[in-house]
């Protein structure tokens, strides 16, 4: 996000120093009523130089792509990549498919029934086991207000607040390839949008407590909204993860915020203006309800009639997303991180064990566990700290009376801990047989500033722009207590003066890692955003347009396989079971400095995908696919 967003991602001033989810290969995931329909195509990991799918080609078999900063998206030779899906399409719901209007002239009731803004994370979900057939359930993180009504801001009101919170949450389509390409069924009757004012459950030890308890909701269980939702994960029994991110955007809060929300990032002004029109986001009048964003959201995409959920076991944060691995005795372990510099990486261990029979039979599985934050020690080695109420300084009188106060308030109860302060944790990938769990740390520019935490072995490089990847393998199991960790590659590009800005890639040169995703052959695929600010400038100026590599981890070896258009974020990565379509996303194109675009110029800085004169730049999924039928990565 925004350099203006950076000051609010920045509030960790305590004094402590400074996935995808993968199966084992016999691990069952349980669809549609729990038949055992075997997995998605990211599923079962291999071990670097274990891949099969292909045959017997080298890992990454395609020819790499040089940087651009072209408003284009280009892939290898031989491969083939179309838009699809983009903000504005319908998508199906019965008898309601409003087309897009090119001046962004929509209602917010058609912008309800329509795909959001700023796609992020999505996942592929065969349907029966098909790659031609599933659900696409993907993430909408944000709104450019300057696209996305006919003429911007000017006369904001509450139509706009309501489309903007339309535009904003998660969109479940259904899609089928068909004669060569992917189309969205429709009608559908799986088709669904939850938007900032969908009904959410509460589930975990935060439902029904006192600071979650609002003037519209006095019970504290259920909550109107989820938003600023960023990375993806997928559950082994078939629902979906989302990410509450940057929530505290949306609030206004009082001119002098107490020390609680001052530690959230709560200000005066948030970003979005919708407390103008929305009282609720006004956390003057309703303080709760800050406390009711930032969690881990869980949604079944094939119950058309399920509530989602929203699980505060896993603690509140401004979370990325959630991953999950498998224990050997069958319980899972929820990784995620928090997209903030100075902000920690979290699990969360569940107490049952996963039952057979898909969402029903695990509808409150991720309710109840134990959650840790990591501690990186400068040998290598690395500790899980459980964030336990009525444990060591977890007390009463430090502000932590009960679990759902704790989980509340994770970030001040890791900085009682000690926890490692990260240079902006985002996506997670998980090795399930390795032990290894992988996360991008995007960036983090105010290392090692005057009164800000300097570096440490974890977080090595002063005035980070360029970011890095890190990696853990847990001792003994998933839900062991200790890990050994090292970099898995310094972004950077070597032919920069700065030390610290040079990076050590073995490959192909990028910065600012935040998507990462480890396909079922073992490629570890890399998706960066480098915000419109930094781009093609200084520093970056050889790095070009954002774009996603393939790691091989075995040789370490990172090479280009795609770049975005300008200004673009590349986000988001699941493939088909059969490995012969990928889809990814393109969040923000044209995104401007400010991240709100000019209204009378929509098109300043991209047109993509449409080219369209008088139209406007929109998010869209991406399908990738080689032009022989073959592999992805081949
Ligand atoms: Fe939404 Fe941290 O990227
Ligand atoms: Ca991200
Ligand atoms: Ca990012
Ligand atoms: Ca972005």
């Amino acid at each position: 996000m925004a350099k203006d967003f950076d000051a609010m991602e920045d509030s960790n001033r305590s004094g402590n120093p400074s996935i995808h989810q993968l199966s084992d290969p016999a691990r069952r995931i349980w669809l549609k009523g729990g038949t055992g329909a075997l997995a998605m195509g990211l599923l079962a990991p291999l071990l670097p130089g274990c891949a099969t799918t292909a045959g017997s080609g080298p890992l990454l078999g395609f020819k790499g792509i040089p940087t651009t900063d072209k408003d284009t998206m280009v892939v290898p030779e031989g491969y083939e990549a179309v838009a699809f899906a983009a903000w504005g399409e319908p998508i199906g719901v019965p008898g309601h498919m409003p087309a897009f209007r090119w001046d962004a002239g929509n209602p917010a009731a058609d912008q309800a029934v329509q795909m959001g803004m700023h796609h992020d994370g999505l996942h592929y979900y065969p349907i029966d086991g098909s790659s031609t057939r599933g659900l696409l359930v993907m993430n909408h993180e944000y709104t450019d207000d300057g696209l996305l009504h006919a003429d911007g801001m000017k006369t904001w009101s509450a139509e706009k607040v309501r489309k903007a919170q339309a535009a904003h949450g998660v969109s479940v389509i259904e899609i089928e390839l068909k004669d060569g390409a992917w189309q969205i069924v429709r009608p559908s009757t799986y088709a669904r949008r939850f938007t900032a004012y969908s009904p959410f459950a509460v589930g975990g030890p935060a439902a029904g407590h006192a600071l979650m308890q609002t003037a519209a909701d006095p019970a504290g269980r259920t909550v109107l909204g989820t938003l600023n939702n960023c990375a993806s994960g997928l559950t082994p029994w078939g629902t979906y993860l989302s990410g509450e991110e940057n929530f505290a955007f949306y609030f206004d809060g009082p001119k002098t915020p107490d020390a609680d929300q001052r530690r959230w990032g709560l200000r005066e002004t948030g970003f979005y203006r919708w407390p103008e029109h929305d009282p609720r986001f006004d956390a003057k009048q309703h303080p709760n309800e800050f406390h009711r964003f930032g969690w881990v959201v869980e949604i079944d995409p094939f119950d058309p009639t399920s509530t989602p959920v929203k699980r505060t076991a896993l603690g509140r944060a401004a979370h990325e997303g959630a991953w999950i691995a498998t224990t050997k005795n069958g319980r899972a372990v929820v990784y995620s991180g928090e997209d903030a510099r100075f902000e920690y990486i979290y699990k969360f261990v569940t107490r049952d064990k996963i039952a057979p029979g898909g969402a029903k039979a695990n509808a409150t599985l991720l309710d109840h566990g134990t959650l840790y934050v990591a501690r990186f020690d400068a040998d290598g080695s690395g500790r899980w700290l459980p964030l336990v109420a009525g444990q060591g300084p977890l007390t009463a009188a430090n502000g932590f009376a009960d679990q759902g106060a704790l989980v509340i308030k994770s970030r001040q109860a890791s900085d009682r801990l000690g926890a490692t302060k990260m240079d902006r944790p985002e996506w997670l990938a998980i090795d399930q047989k390795a032990l290894t769990v992988y996360c991008t740390l995007t960036n983090n520019s105010q290392r090692g500033e005057k009164d800000r935490p300097g570096v440490d072995a974890a977080n090595p490089r002063a005035n980070n722009v360029m970011g890095q990847i890190i990696q853990w393998t847990e001792d003994g199991d998933f839900d062991g207590s200790t890990f050994r960790w090292k970099h898995l590659v310094l972004a950077g590009d070597p032919a920069n003066e700065r030390p610290e800005a040079r990076g050590n890639i073995n490959g192909d040169i990028f910065a600012c890692p935040d998507g990462i995703t480890l396909d079922a052959r073992g490629v570890l695929w890399i998706q960066t955003d480098k915000h419109a600010s930094q781009m093609y400038k200084g520093e970056m100026q050889r790095i070009g347009n954002n774009q996603m590599l393939a790691c091989d981890r075995s040789t370490g070896e990172v090479r280009r396989f795609f770049t975005g258009p300008v200004n673009a974020e590349v986000t988001g990565a699941t493939l088909t079971p059969d490995m012969r379509t990928m889809f990814i996303n393109i969040q923000h194109p044209g995104e401007s400095a400010n991240d709100r675009s000019d209204p009378a110029n929509p098109t300043k800085f991209s047109n993509w995908p449409d080219y369209r004169e008088g139209g406007r730049p929109r998010s869209a999924t991406v399908i990738i696919r080689k032009k022989d039928g073959g592999v992805i990565g081949t």
